[in-house]
Formats: C-alpha cells, sequence, structure tokens
C-alpha cells in the first residue's frame, strides 16, 4: 500500500514534467519491481536516500532526493555519525538566485535536459532526440573482503529505456576510490554516445589549486600549479599511443589553499586508461568545481548498439588531509596491494645495452656484455633494440620494425643462444620488443599493409620514421600476441620484457573497422586484450611499460606490467625533479631506473639516483675505472639489502629540489626499524649545500636509532658518525644533516633501530 501511493506520488510528479506519462509510469513499475525482487530498499521514494561511501578517514557522499535526482551533497572527512550525512545540505546557502538546474552537483551529468553545464555523458536517442535525463532506480552494495565495499548506483532515464549504473570501489584502508560507469540502453535502434565520462565529482572549497604535468620526450612530468578559475579547464590527450607524451592524465587538487607535502587538503586523480583520456574542471557559477574524467570523446562518437554494454575505465581518487605525503603514500600502497602486477614482489637489477651498443652489436659483443653482467653483479642482461628482420634488417631505427625474426648475421644463433648463455654466465636474459608498431621499410608492411593504422588516400606521416598497427583488428592482436608469445615459448628461460611504444598515432584511420568513430576505442581494447591473454598465459614474467621514456604509464597499463621506464632522460639532476614528480602518484617499485653516461655527475651520484626505485645500468662497463666499478658493485649489493625498504616501505619527500639546494627522500620499513635516506646537491652555485638538517618522517619518536653512511665511493671516509645514537623524536624534530656540500653531493644514509 505504501509502495503504491509512494510510486504514485512520484509518477505525478513525473506528469507535470513530460507528456509520456504513461511510458514512464511503466518504467517506473518496472524499476519498482526490480528493486523489490532485488531487495533493495525503496523508501527513497517517501524521503532522501542518504549513501554515504566511507573510507578509513574519507566519506562521499550521494543523496536521491523525491524526484529521484542522484547528488553528491558531501566529499570529505567522514562522519562520526552517518545520520549527520544528511543535514550537510543545509550548511551551505546557493548564492545569488540558485541552481537554476537542479542537478549542478549531479552524481552523473546528463545533457539536454536540465544540465546546463558540461555533461559526464551526452547521447543521440534511436529516435534522433538528444536529451538525457538519469533518474535513480536502485542501489546495492558489494563486499570484497573486508576492505573493499563496491556500491552500484543504477539511473534510468525516465523516457527512453537508456540506464547508466554507477560504479564506486571504495579501498577502505587506503582512503581510495575507483570510480566508473556502465552505460545500456534497450532502445529500438542503436544510441549515439557523444560523450561517455567515467566520473563525476563536485567539490565545495573556497578555493582550488589545480597542480597538472605537462611535457614531451625528456621533460615528463614538469608540473604546474594554478588557481582554478571560472569555466572550464580541460587536461587531455588526442595521440592515441604514448598518450601521456604531452599530458599524463595524473593531477592533484589542493581544496582552499595549495596543499604542502604533510598539510592541506589535496584530491588526487587519474585516469586508469593508455589512449585518448579528457579530464574537465569545471568551476560553476556557485563556485564550486565539477570533475569529470574518462575517454576523450575527440574524433570518438560511439554508435552503441541496444542490449551492449560500454564500460567506461576507472577513474581513481583520494582525497588526503593531511597533504600530499599521506595521499602518495596511501595510493602506493593501494598499488602495491591492489593493482600493480607483482606489486608485493621481487624485481631483476639489470645491464641494458641500448646506450652501450645502439644498434651496433653482435652475438661475440652481446656475449662480452653477458659476462659484465656477471661482473657487475646485476641479476639479468637485457638486450635492447635492434636484434632482428633481415630483408630490412634493424641496424637503425628506420627500418626492420615489425619482422621480428633474429638479424642472421648479428645473431647466427638466434636468441637462444644467448638466453643459454646467460644461464652460463649465472644471469638472466630479457628482451625489448616493440610490438605495436611497423616500419614502412619492412616485411610486415609490405604483406599487411592493410593492418597499419594510415589514411587510404593521404600521405603517410611519420612519428620516429614508424607507424602503429591496427590493433583493432584482432588479426593484428593475434599478430601483436604471438611476438611475445613466439619469444618466450622458444625461451622458456627468457625472464624479462621490455614492451616499448614510440609512436604516437597520424592519420587515425583503421582498415578493419566499418565504423571509424570507434577506432580509438577498439585499439585500447585491442591491446588491453593481448595484455590480458599474455597475462592469462604468462602470469608472472616481469614486464616493463615503455613508451620512448614515459609517454605511457598509467594505472590500467600497470595491471600488466611489472615496471614502467619514467623517460629517457637519465641525467641524474633532472631525474631527481621527474621521478620527485612521479613518486606522488606511482610506488618506487614500479619505477625503472638505470644509471647511464648522461648528465655530468659522477658514477655515485648517477648510482644513487637510480636506486631510489628498481635499479638497473645502461653503460659500458669495461669503460669503468676500476674505482667506479669497485662503486657499481659495492653499491648493487648495498641495494640489495636495503631495497625492500625503497620498494615496500613508506616513503617520505623530505627536501624538494624545486625549493632548495638539496633534495632529499627517504623510505622507511613497515615496522619503523629502518629507513634509506637519499639526499643530493641540486643547486652548484658557491657554497650551496646541507646548512640545516633535515627532518626525517614516520620514525618512532620513541625509538632509538643510528645513522651511517652507505654506498661510500671508494678510499671515501664518512664524514657521519656512526656511532652516535638519536631518538627518533630528535631526527623527526630536529633532523640530521646529511652533509651535502659540493664535495659529497650525494649522500645515502642508513637508519637502523638499535632498541
Ligand atoms: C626508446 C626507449 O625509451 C629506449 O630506452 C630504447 O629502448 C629505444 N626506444 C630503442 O629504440
Amino acid at each position: 500500500m505504501i509502495l503504491r501511493s509512494l510510486l504514485f506520488n512520484t509518477e505525478s510528479v513525473f506528469m507535470v514534467k513530460t507528456k509520456k506519462v504513461k511510458m514512464v509510469g511503466l518504467h517506473l513499475r518496472r524499476w519498482t519491481l526490480l528493486a523489490v525482487c532485488a531487495g533493495v530498499n525503496i523508501c527513497v521514494l517517501a524521503q532522501d536516500r542518504i549513501i554515504p561511501m566511507e573510507t578509513i578517514g574519507n566519506a562521499l557522499v550521494l543523496k536521491v532526493d523525491q524526484k529521484k535526482d542522484v547528488s553528491i551533497i558531501y566529499y570529505g572527512k567522514k562522519l562520526n555519525d552517518r545520520g549527520e550525512y544528511g543535514l550537510i545540505p543545509q550548511a551551505y546557502k546557493l548564492t545569488g538566485d540558485g541552481d537554476y538546474t537542479q542537478v549542478l552537483n549531479a552524481a552523473y551529468s546528463g545533457s539536454g535536459s536540465r544540465n546546463l553545464m558540461e555533461p559526464a555523458i551526452s547521447v543521440t536517442h534511436a529516435d534522433g532526440n538528444n536529451s538525457l535525463d538519469l533518474r535513480y532506480v536502485s542501489d546495492d552494495q558489494q563486499q570484497f573482503g573486508p576492505d573493499v565495499t563496491q556500491y552500484r548506483v543504477l539511473l534510468k532515464d525516465p523516457v527512453y529505456d537508456f540506464e547508466v549504473a554507477l560504479y564506486y570501489k571504495v579501498y577502505i584502508k587506503q582512503d581510495v576510490i575507483e570510480q566508473w560507469s556502465v552505460i545500456k540502453h534497450n532502445e529500438k535502434g542503436n544510441v549515439v554516445l557523444h560523450k561517455y565520462a567515467s566520473a563525476n565529482l563536485y567539490l565545495k572549497a573556497d578555493e582550488f589549486w589545480l597542480n597538472q604535468y605537462h611535457g614531451d620526450w625528456a621533460k615528463e612530468m614538469q608540473p604546474e600549479e594554478s588557481k582554478i578559475t571560472h569555466g572550464i579547464k580541460t587536461l587531455d590527450t588526442k595521440l592515441g599511443t604514448r598518450a601521456n607524451l604531452f599530458q599524463p592524465s595524473v593531477f592533484m587538487v589542493s581544496l582552499g589553499k595549495p596543499a604542502g607535502e604533510d598539510e592541506g587538503t589535496v584530491l588526487y586523480c587519474a585516469l586508469e586508461y593508455s589512449g585518448n583520456f579528457r579530464t574537465d574542471l569545471e568551476l560553476d557559477f556557485q563556485d564550486n568545481l565539477r570533475i569529470i574524467s574518462g575517454i576523450n570523446n575527440y574524433a570518438s562518437p560511439y554508435t552503441l548498439k541496444p542490449g551492449e554494454e560500454f564500460v567506461t575505465p576507472g577513474f581513481l581518487y583520494i582525497l588526503s588531509h593531511k597533504g600530499k605525503g599521506y595521499a602518495s603514500r596511501q595510493l602506493h600502497d593501494w598499488a602495491r596491494n591492489y593493482k600493480l602486477l607483482d606489486g608485493k614482489g621481487n624485481r631483476l637489477t639489470l645491464l641494458n645495452n641500448w646506450e652501450a651498443t645502439y644498434f651496433d652489436f653482435n652475438e661475440s659483443r652481446l656475449k662480452e656484455l653477458l659476462k659484465d653482467t656477471k661482473k657487475l653483479g646485476v641479476d639479468l642482461f637485457l638486450l635492447d633494440d635492434g636484434w632482428f628482420a633481415n630483408k630490412y634488417p634493424r641496424n637503425g631505427d628506420t627500418s626492420g620494425l615489425g619482422d621480428w625474426q633474429e638479424n642472421k648475421s648479428k645473431l647466427p644463433n638466434g636468441i637462444a643462444t644467448l638466453v643459454k648463455e646467460a644461464g652460463n654466465n649465472g644471469v638472466k636474459f630479457g628482451i625489448w620488443v616493440e610490438p605495436e608498431m611497423v616500419n614502412p621499410k619492412s616485411e610486415l608492411y609490405e604483406k599487411h599493409p592493410d593492418w597499419v593504422v594510415k589514411q587510404p588516400a593521404r600521405a603517410e606521416h611519420y612519428f620516429r620514421n614508424q607507424l602503429v598497427l591496427d590493433l583493432a583488428n584482432p588479426q593484428v592482436q593475434d599478430f601483436v600476441f604471438s611476438v611475445i608469445d613466439n619469444l618466450v615459448t622458444k625461451n622458456p628461460a627468457l625472464a624479462y620484457i621490455k614492451w616499448d611504444c614510440n609512436a604516437v598515432i597520424f592519420n587515425a584511420h583503421s582498415a578493419y573497422l566499418k565504423n571509424q568513430s570507434h577506432f580509438f576505442i577498439e585499439y585500447m581494447r585491442g591491446l588491453y586484450a593481448v595484455l590480458k591473454k599474455l597475462r592469462d598465459k604468462y602470469p608472472t614474467v616481469p614486464m616493463m611499460l615503455c613508451s620512448g621514456g614515459g609517454g605511457r604509464v598509467d594505472y590500467a597499463a600497470l595491471q600488466y606490467f611489472t615496471e614502467y621506464w619514467p623517460s629517457d632522460n637519465t641525467d641524474p639532476l633532472e631525474r631527481v625533479f621527474i621521478q620527485w614528480e612521479y613518486s606522488y602518484f606511482y610506488p618506487a617499485i614500479a619505477g625503472a631506473n638505470h644509471v647511464t653516461d648522461w648528465g655530468k655527475q659522477p658514477i655515485k651520484y648517477r648510482t644513487d639516483v637510480a636506486m631510489m626505485g628498481k635499479l638497473g645500468f645502461d653503460i659500458v662497463v669495461s669503460h669503468l675505472n676500476e674505482k667506479d666499478l669497485t662503486y657499481c658493485q659495492n653499491a648493487i649489493k648495498e641495494y640489495n639489502s636495503f631495497k625492500q625498504i625503497v620498494w615496500q616501505g613508506d616513503q617520505y619527500r623530505l627536501a624538494n629540489p624545486r625549493e632548495g639546494a638539496v633534495a632529499s627522500m627517504s623510505y622507511v620499513s613497515k615496522d619503523q626499524s629502518s629507513a634509506v635516506v637519499f639526499n643530493y646537491l641540486v643547486n652548484n652555485r658557491y657554497g650551496q649545500g646541507s646548512s640545516h638538517p633535515v627532518k626525517l618522517k614516520g620514525l618512532d619518536p620513541v625509538a632509538v636509532y643510528r645513522v651511517t653512511e652507505v654506498a661510500l665511493y671508494p678510499g671515501v671516509n664518512s664524514v657521519i658518525d656512526a656511532d652516535k645514537k638519536y631518538s627518533g623524536q630528535f631526527l623527526m624534530d630536529v633532523g640530521f644533516n646529511p652533509q651535502v656540500n659540493s664535495g659529497r653531493t650525494s649522500v645515502v644514509l642508513k637508519v637502523q633501530r638499535v632498541k
């Protein structure tokens, strides 16, 4: 009885608004029935329904009102009394004439109806109508173990048989939320999706400060912070592959004022997607911030068939009230526990031959390098670009890409011999591939011109002399899969793969697809299908995600990769800055850092910087003088002794290289018994150095620690007195001076609890 009258009331609401009353009524009955069947609480029809989604520290709260509009009423600190969330809206006063639309804070904004702002979704229905108004149908939740709750809120258009399910996967302990949407309809024909965001957030604060990143080759992760002004700021990419080259999808928004390392409220965001993304940050006329993020709809209206589900990628966010440091440590924990492939596992140190040989090597040279690998003391030798192709040998970057057969003149006995030889030397063997790409000068291109992304009637345009293969085509997917599959099948002992991606997509066109508007989306679906198939067959082979530097890292890709290559820029001074910025979003275990000949810094500085993640080398070992070699060998041993702290510990950024002459970063073991602190001179002007102590963080204040300098260059005695003991409180409140100066430009300290 109650249900009937509530239903009637709601129908009445709609009767005023729409002419299609009957149809709407039917829909409502069906929804109600569904809700009852699913055991869903439908008292929403009588009163507002509040849906708090809580983490350990925060709550994202949705409200369903009498009209079934679903809005975001709060994203902030968790309240002790859940009953009080419903009181939040009354604490705010609308400015001017208020919200004309009534949907400013919609949980997922439609378009063509009441919404006047940037929509999350915009469609053309089967009958040509462009309006969409999404109303609540039901909500439910699913538990994945004690720490992860997934909420689902189903929305439906009262006029059209069109629905969107909003998913919020809440990682309680890490304060992380992943949000995505699933779009579906049962109209009488196809619906065109013009925009299809993953998520739509709504934030309230006096001011909003955006910290975004831009870049280019060798200049990844350049930060820019600015106050968000009214209107829309869009962060996006249209590059298809190597999508992050100019801009990654990660960003931060500080609420109130720019957040510091340990103070201020800051929201970290990232789209889990490796292709074109778009994030709109719109400061609306009520001075609130709408954040809408998803796949970039650029050149990509999507035709959705009746019954087909369009699943958007996850939009990841985490809110911290204790500054950037807390947010990044929580995010690192989340990544290691839930996302990054083998996030709690081991990683291999390596010697890469790229900068040592480029394309110029042969079997005997590689055998020497295998010996050097052993001599250096790393786990694996990584053979880079140039080992393949015969008709058009890969002796430079203009030919051979796509022809994945060993080059007979360089490697007459194939890869198998090298893998075996590596084993004889007591090291492992890994290999470079770039399977999504093709040089026009290749047999693959000659045989399958239809597999190549290019406009049929236009001149080809190249990025690094190469083109992209059409992963929208299932045959190409099989080919790309077979590149890796053949290598691993033929060489089961192959222990590592570096997957490169050096070109963006020009002239986007698929000879396979009927609907070119689906190209960018189908490319990514194809890529993920290949990666999934590979991981189903080879779950553990470590794989590096490289994109001519850091052109591609994101959390969708990192489900399949154990590590990423942050930048081709391995100048250690530059790296201090680049790695610093990546460290906000990705844990150290995921960052592959190689010691190379880039930059003017001594070998110690170069190696120390590379140790702040997953250590590798890309140098000619035989060119190292005796002391440098000894330094590297000792440093690798040292690294092996503390790498678990770097990989699995809590990371603290202690001294920002952008703010002073010294950069300092530390990693503290979870039990607070040990820490490793890396300190660098980043300003070479006269007299610069650590004039003040660096305040450590994350230690136990009542414990007593000893501080020793490690990774010392041969013959150098440390100026640090290893016999002194300090309380954790002293090290954190007064600090410790690493004594960085022009004679000690790189200092690594180990902090160990003595009682
Ligand atoms: C670009 C990568 O970033 C380099 O490390 C190297 O693998 C080259 N490609 C090889 O072509």
